[in-house]
């Protein structure tokens, strides 16, 4: 090693300050690189907006349902009956096969899979439409699709049957249709997200 390299009294080198100098340089250099791209990542009010989504439920008559695309995903809203509520919520618990309600509303995520645990509004199911067994979209939608043996929504990939509540009733799905977070902004305007 020369003396150039080395200060004999452990003062810096000359070389030892360029070094110095050019770490700090870079790293305020990288800083103001990186500045623009964290403060990007932060979502404004525009990003938080496209991450909800507002549905007018009006034109939804009792019995039929809808599917709208919320960030990426088929949501399944079903207006249903009086009748169809009544039967919904008569189910015991004992016949469901998956006794939880993953319901993103509810604070309680152990909460039981009752029909009432499943939905805000009695009228009206939301639930994620994405097959709990391997994804596929399930039918029962559309007028005239397949609503399974429990009058929900049927996966015709491998035959699992939902109920009016969309829970898991029989075939190889192993959870619940997941319940999307949402309000009601008012009687007929729910707000996904
Ligand atoms: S993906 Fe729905 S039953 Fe298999």
């Amino acid at each position: 090693m020369t003396t150039a390299d080395t200060s004999q009294d452990g003062e810096p080198t000359r070389r030892d300050v360029i070094h110095i100098f050019a770490t700090v340089t870079a790293g305020v250099g990288a800083g103001a690189v990186l500045w623009p791209l964290v403060h990007q990542m932060n979502p404004d009010a525009s990003v938080l907006a496209m991450s909800t989504r507002e549905v007018d439920l009006s034109a939804v008559p009792e019995g039929q349902a809808i599917k709208v695309m919320w960030q990426g995903r088929p949501v399944l809203i079903r207006h249903r009956t009086a009748a169809e509520i009544a039967a919904s919520e008569e189910t015991p618990l004992s016949a469901l096969k998956d006794p939880i309600a993953r319901n993103e509303n509810l604070a309680d995520g152990e909460a039981d899979a009752s029909d009432a645990n499943r939905r805000i509004d009695a009228k009206w199911m939301i639930v994620t439409g994405i097959c709990t067994h391997l994804g596929c979209v399930p039918l029962g939608t559309a007028q005239g699709e397949n609503r399974g043996d429990f009058n929900g929504w049927f996966c015709p990939c491998h035959g699992s049957h939902y109920d009016l509540a969309g829970r898991i009733r029989r075939g190889p799905a192993p959870t619940n249709l997941e319940v999307p977070p949402y309000e009601f902004v008012s009687d007929t305007l729910v707000k996904i997200g």
